[in-house]
């Protein structure tokens, strides 16, 4: 018994590799994450860039005077959108083939559920989520049409 446990110890950490015939089957698909990453973090920097210059403006300055600035915190909203995307893609992708580093690959994890499942999850998903977006943009309009006075 402690013999087995001492092999199970000593060989747990290449547990998974047994599901793998070739090495260069556990490369992730590199160019993918280097660019998604590469997106993320370009505007994340350009975000905490944007913020001091927005605070500045507010504290130094009459914000309502710069267009510019309100311009650029304006089109800077989608880039949020991208950015939490291509981290995902990031996370997702850099993982690969991998579910369980080192332990269960992908292909063993994937499910087993027939695609009639998946598209009614998909839908279900896909209608909570635009309910969502246009209560938001409801919202947003609304916030939007009180102005610089109905926000104090
Ligand atoms: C400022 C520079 C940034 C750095 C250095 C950075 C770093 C990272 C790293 C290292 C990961 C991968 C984590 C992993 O190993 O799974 C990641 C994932 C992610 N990042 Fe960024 N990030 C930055 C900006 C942003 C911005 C601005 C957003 C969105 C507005 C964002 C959204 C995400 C999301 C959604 C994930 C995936 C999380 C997950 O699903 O596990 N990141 N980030």
């Amino acid at each position: 018994m402690k013999e087995n446990e001492a092999i199970l110890q000593t060989h747990m950490k290449d547990f998974g590799y047994g599901y793998f015939e070739k090495p260069e089957q556990i490369i992730p698909p590199i160019a993918i994450s280097f660019y998604s990453f590469h997106i993320m973090v370009s505007f994340g920097m350009w975000f905490i860039a944007l913020f001091a210059l927005v605070l500045f403006f507010i504290l130094k300055r009459d914000i309502k005077n710069y267009p510019l600035v309100l311009y650029a915190a304006l089109w800077s909203i989608p880039l949020g959108y991208i950015a939490a995307e291509a981290g995902w893609i990031v996370a997702e992708v850099g993982r690969q083939p991998w579910a369980i580093q080192d332990l269960m690959p992908t292909h063993i994890a994937a499910t087993h559920l027939g695609g009639g499942n998946v598209a009614l999850s998909f839908t279900l998903f896909a209608i909570l989520f635009t309910v969502l977006l246009i209560a938001e943009i409801k919202i947003m309009l609304r916030q939007i049409a009180k102005g610089f006075e109905g926000a104090h």
